[in-house]
């Protein structure tokens, strides 16, 4: 039998769930990943991450009952959710129901077969508009859209969840996650994609006419939006060390993961022409309602707590990476 620790990873044929998966078995965990392939790739799973893959939907508590019998699950990674803040505007059932009944079910599901630890992919999105820059855990909560909210309510249950069961969670609040595996095995592929660079690099690439940028007279160095850009590679490395904190020390916490410097939409625009060497047509247009000037995280909590320390901050190197990937990726298509 083996001693390998096992680790069920919800959502673990999608971006950053894929990523974390291929960081779990190289540091040696037995992973699992449960996926209904809504948005995830199959392929990416059997050729590249290769662990057993159960297609299926973190809803369906038989499945789950059947999956916590057959394996001894140490812990759960749970990135399985809908991402796109719009639609959630325009559907926000769908959302309510995937993000939030959906986890519900899967920690009833944990703790009836005994599994306590979960590490949950939550988001800045959580904190609203900002009241200070940078942004740390205690920045009060004021989620604008129904995903925003979804996560909201996925971290309460958590809470709720360790004070009458005992379950302890580590939440990472990301903010934009970017770039992908240097390896150039995995990275981003969203349909429909919403996340600047890709957007970027498929307008590079001529999949995609032009890219919009929404508001070019905000109170910022350069009139556009500033974000937080982290690398999923430094995401994946967080979640190996979140997970070996809730299995060592057993206690649930609340950490950003975040580059802690902000880069503007121009900015972003400007280095991936010169990453490509290519065109990148871009228009500018209004505001979009809700988006926040600046939104920059603090994650020393992170550097602190569990000695996270980001390797890719550098928005070039950031850029070539998902560079690489979308070249390999579209390149016979
Ligand atoms: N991408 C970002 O910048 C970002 C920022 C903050 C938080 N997050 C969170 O990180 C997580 C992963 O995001 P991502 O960008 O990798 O998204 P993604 O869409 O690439 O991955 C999500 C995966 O979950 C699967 N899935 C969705 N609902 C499911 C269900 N009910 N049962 C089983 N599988 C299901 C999808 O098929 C997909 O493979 C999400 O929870 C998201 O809210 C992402």
């Amino acid at each position: 039998m083996s001693s390998k620790q096992t680790i069920l990873v919800t959502g673990g044929a999608g971006y950053i769930g894929s990523h974390a998966a291929l960081a779990l078995k190289n540091a040696g965990y037995e992973v699992i990943i449960l996926d209904n392939l809504s948005y995830g790739h199959q392929e990416i799973v059997d050729r590249v991450l290769q662990v057993k893959l159960v297609i299926g939907d973190t809803s369906d508590r038989a499945l789950l009952d059947r999956l916590f019998t057959t394996h001894k699950i140490d812990a759960v990674m749970h990135f399985a959710a809908y991402i796109a803040v719009g639609e959630s505007v325009k559907e926000p059932g769908k959302y309510y129901r995937n993000n939030v009944a959906s986890t519900l079910n899967l920690l009833e599901a944990m703790l009836a077969h005994g599994t306590n630890k979960i590490v949950f992919s939550s988001t800045c999105a959580v904190y609203g508009m900002p009241k200070e820059i940078p942004m740390s855990e205690n920045h009060p909560h004021n989620p604008l859209s129904p995903y925003a909210a979804s996560k909201d309510m996925v971290e309460r249950l958590l809470k709720d969840f360790d004070i009458a069961f005992n379950l302890k969670s580590v939440v990472f609040r990301y903010f934009n996650a970017c770039g992908a595996d240097p390896g150039g095995l995995l990275g981003e592929d969203h349909t429909p994609e919403t996340h600047l660079i890709p957007l970027a690099l498929l307008t590079a690439l001529k999949k995609r006419e032009t890219l919009y940028i929404f508001g070019t007279d905000y109170d910022t160095p350069d009139g556009t939006c500033v974000r937080d850009y982290i690398h999923v590679n430094d995401l994946a490395d967080a979640h190996v060390l979140g997970l070996k904190y809730l299995l060592s020390v057993g206690k649930s916490e609340v950490f950003n993961l975040g580059n802690g410097n902000g880069f503007s939409v121009r900015e972003v625009i400007e280095t991936a022409r010169e990453v490509t060497g290519l065109e990148i047509p871009a228009i500018e247009s209004d505001r979009r309602e809700g988006d926040a000037p600046i939104l920059v995280g603090s994650s020393d909590k992170a550097r602190n707590m569990l000695g996270w320390n980001p390797q890719y901050a550098d928005l070039k190197k950031i850029i070539s990476h998902a560079w690489q990937w979308h070249q390999n990726r579209h390149k016979d298509r």
